[in-house]
């Protein structure tokens, strides 16, 4: 199964992504990240991990649109089966999910619906909530709303700082977005309807 990733900043879900044998021995292909940002620390990481790189910036199209045909023309020669958001700071729109319909998944840092949007951890911190949460979901055009995949639940304790919460959210994503692609990788390979 052939993934492109998206990613626009740290980069470390496409790390855990890469550093899980069980996914690459179950078939998983990681034929090229995509990132907007030119400066993000993604980028080293896809260089030191051999991994090709296309960088895209909106700021070099008219609209959104002839942007995300950029990607769509140069995705196509690699076939791939899924494109999987990790930290991908743009809002897709119906150019590229029209291309890829029920293909593209995300991953979101709060317990869908809840604290959907920029600085979710935050959020969820300052309004002193006692749980939090990560949620896995397949994009449509709106913001952190299409079907969900899986969720998880992480606790916040009383001490907790914003640094401590934001580790522990982290931590859970890297485990849920490998389970999550395990699946999906079990499927593909029965040729189940995906
Ligand atoms: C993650 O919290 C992800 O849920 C959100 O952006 C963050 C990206 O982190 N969409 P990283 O770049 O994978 O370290």
């Amino acid at each position: 199964m052939k993934i492109a990733i998206f990613a626009s900043g740290n980069g470390s879900n496409f790390e855990a992504i890469i550093k899980n044998t069980l996914l690459r021995d179950k078939g998983l292909s990681i034929s090229i990240m995509v990132c907007d940002k030119p400066e993000a620390n993604v980028i080293k990481l896809a260089e030191k991990y051999k991994i090709s790189v296309f960088i895209n910036q909106l700021e070099n199209y008219p609209d959104r649109s002839s942007y995300e045909e950029a990607i769509i023309k140069l995705l196509k020669p690699y076939d791939i089966d899924y494109i999987i958001l990790a930290g991908y700071m743009r809002v897709v729109t119906s150019t590229l999910l029209s291309e890829y319909p029920r293909r593209i998944i995300n991953i979101h840092p709060s317990y869908l619906p809840a604290y959907s949007g920029l600085r979710a951890i935050e959020r969820a911190f300052e309004a002193n909530e006692e749980e939090t949460g990560v949620t896995i979901h397949y994009i449509d055009e709106d913001v952190d709303t299409g079907p969900l995949i899986q969720q998880k639940k992480v606790p916040i304790y009383k001490n907790d700082t914003l640094p401590i919460l934001e580790k522990r959210v982290h931590s859970v994503e890297h485990e849920l977005y490998s389970e999550v692609l395990a699946k999906l990788l079990d499927q593909y390979n029965k040729g189940e309807q995906l």
